[in-house]
This record gives structure tokens, C-alpha cells and sequence, in this order.
């Protein structure tokens, strides 16, 4: 990896790091919760949705530490679905980021309310961020609780557990991705850009380049599930077979899938330049994530 990337990823993540542990530790937080809770907020995840917001922030002339609460935020949101979208009840995984899943470490029960408790505490996140003016925090909520609940990443969800061993089109499976994956994806790169200054003008510009991140990635995360390094991922590898899901690999072949991906990496640019975004940054980071190894 680049350098200068590599380095940049390492920034970001000290960051979110950082903030995460000191706003989850210093809550007087009932103790089994909060351990199930900062075991997986500290489990090793590669925090690209919050280094994606941070681009998107420094691409529209913010500073990077501006968007640290609602950074945090997403990621709690993000660590929550993945609590959950390893319960027995959904895709039944025993490893996450490396270590066992949390309801392996801890017991179902908790694991649900470790989740819950992620997922209501981002929004608290928000509110309490004391660099936000109030109309930021109303915008920001908005946005965030309309991607991440039923209109968004938990819809795709039911749709990703419904759509299992079942023949479903491209077009379902793209809707999906949208969804489930697309969403927070997207909030990720909007909510950088706002806090960053972009106008109303500049935002609707590049929420098509938002659009295809999520697609993108979640297509990288089924060709690694096939064809990915188990201990490189720190999750396991042909879950999505086992479940009998359909994912773009299933449905289009590993060459298919890389094709397409590489078609949606173009699009996403492509929509970038033309939105009139410089940032390299944002430019490498759609390549970092179309072709991530974890
Ligand atoms: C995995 O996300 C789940 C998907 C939405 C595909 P990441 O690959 O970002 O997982 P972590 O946060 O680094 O563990
Ligand atoms: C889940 O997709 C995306 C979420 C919204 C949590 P996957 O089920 O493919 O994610 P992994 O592969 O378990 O990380
Ligand atoms: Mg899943
Ligand atoms: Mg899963
Ligand atoms: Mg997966």
C-alpha cells in the first residue's frame, strides 16, 4: 500500500479511536454493557466510513476533527449492525474483526443490548457534540436515522435474510447493497462534505459518487468472502455460500464480479470530477475500498 495512504489511515483511526473510547468509557455505563460494548467498538475495525467522512470534510476546506462526534457516531451504528448481523438469528458468524463474535464472547442477550445500546448512544453522540450548532444536529439526525433505520441499512438487511436461497434478480440484489451496506456508506461521504462547508448545490453534485460507494464495497466484501484471507479479514470466509445468499460472485462469477465493480469505480469518479472535487483523496480512497484485501 501507498505510503502516504497508509499513513493516512493510521491518522484517522488514532482519531476515532481515541474519541470513541473516551466517550463510551467516561458514560456511567452499567459495566457488563459497557464491556460488550468497547469489546467490539475496539475489536480492530478498519474505520473506513469515519476516514471516509474525514476526506470529505478536508475536500470542502473543514478540518478533519470537525466531524469526529458524528464520525463516532456512524461507526457505533456500523459496529452495532455487525453485532447483530452475526446473531444466530442472521448470518450465525463466530468471528468478527479477529476475535470471537460478541455473542460468543459474551451471550446472546447482551450482544442484542450491546447493539442497542450502540445504536441509540450515536445518536447521543451527536446531540451532545459541542463543535455542532443545533441546526447541523438536527440535519445530521435526520440524515443518519433515515440511513441506518428502516428506510435504509436495516430494510436491506430483512431484504439480504428474505432474499436467502432464493433466485433473485441483479437489479434485487443491487437494492440490497444499496440498502444495507449503501446507506451508511453514503452518509459517510455527505455528512464529511457538509460539515466541511459544501453547499446545497455541492452536495447534491456528488451524491452519486455516495451512491456507488456502498455498492462498491459491499461487492469487494462478497468477492473476499469467496476468495479472501480468512485471517486477513478476521472473519470467516464462505458464510455467504453456507447461508446461501445471493451476492454478486453467486450470480455473476468472481471475473463478472470484479468487471462490474470496476464499471461502478469508473461511474463513482467519473460523477466526482464532475461534481468538481480535487480532493486526491477522496479519488484514492475509492480505490482503497473497490480493492481492499480486508
Ligand atoms: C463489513 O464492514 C460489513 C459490510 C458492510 C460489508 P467493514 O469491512 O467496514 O468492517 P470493519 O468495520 O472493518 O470490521
Ligand atoms: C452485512 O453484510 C452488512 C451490514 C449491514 C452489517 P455482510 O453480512 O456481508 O457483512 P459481513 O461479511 O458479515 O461483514
Ligand atoms: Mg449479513
Ligand atoms: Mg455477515
Ligand atoms: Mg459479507
Amino acid at each position: 500500500m501507498d505510503q502516504a495512504l497508509s499513513y493516512y489511515l493510521e491518522q484517522g483511526q488514532t482519531l476515532v479511536n481515541a474519541y470513541l473510547h473516551d466517550y463510551i468509557s467516561e458514560k456511567p455505563i452499567h459495566s457488563n454493557l459497557k464491556k460488550s460494548m468497547l469489546y467490539s467498538i475496539h475489536a480492530g475495525g478498519k474505520r473506513l466510513r469515519p476516514i471516509l467522512m474525514m476526506a470529505a470534510c478536508e475536500a470542502f476546506g473543514g478540518n478533519k476533527k470537525e466531524v469526529l462526534p458524528v464520525a463516532a457516531a456512524l461507526e457505533m451504528i456500523h459496529t452495532y449492525s455487525l453485532i447483530h448481523d452475526d446473531l444466530p438469528a442472521m448470518d450465525d458468524d463466530d468471528m468478527r474483526r479477529g476475535q470471537p463474535t460478541n455473542h460468543r464472547k459474551f451471550d446472546e442477550a447482551t450482544a442484542i443490548l450491546a447493539g442497542d445500546a450502540l445504536l441509540t448512544l450515536s445518536f447521543q453522540a451527536i446531540m451532545e457534540a459541542e463543535q455542532l450548532s443545533v441546526e447541523q444536529k438536527v440535519h445530521l439526525v435526520q440524515q443518519l436515522s433515515t440511513a441506518s433505520g428502516a428506510l435504509g441499512m436495516v430494510a436491506g438487511q430483512l431484504m439480504d435474510m428474505e432474499s436467502e436461497g432464493k433466485a433473485i434478480t441483479l437489479e434485487d440484489l443491487e437494492q440490497i447493497h444499496h440498502l444495507k451496506t449503501g446507506k451508511l456508506l453514503s452518509f459517510a461521504l455527505m455528512a464529511g462534505a457538509y460539515i466541511g462547508g459544501a453547499s446545497e448545490q455541492q452536495l447534491q453534485s456528488i451524491k452519486e459518487t455516495a451512491d456507488l460507494l456502498g455498492i462498491i464495497f459491499q461487492i469487494q466484501d462478497d468477492i473476499l468472502d469467496v476468495s479472501g484471507n480468512e485471517e486477513k479479514l478476521g472473519k470467516p470466509v464462505g458464510s455467504d455460500s453456507t447461508n446461501h445468499k445471493s451476492t454478486y460472485p453467486s450470480m455473476l462469477g468472481l471475473e463478472g464480479s470484479v468487471t462490474q465493480k470496476e464499471h461502478y469505480v469508473a461511474q463513482a469518479k467519473s460523477a466526482l470530477k464532475q461534481a468538481d472535487v480535487e480532493e486526491t483523496k477522496l479519488f484514492i480512497l475509492i480505490d482503497h475500498l473497490s480493492n481492499r484485501d480486508h
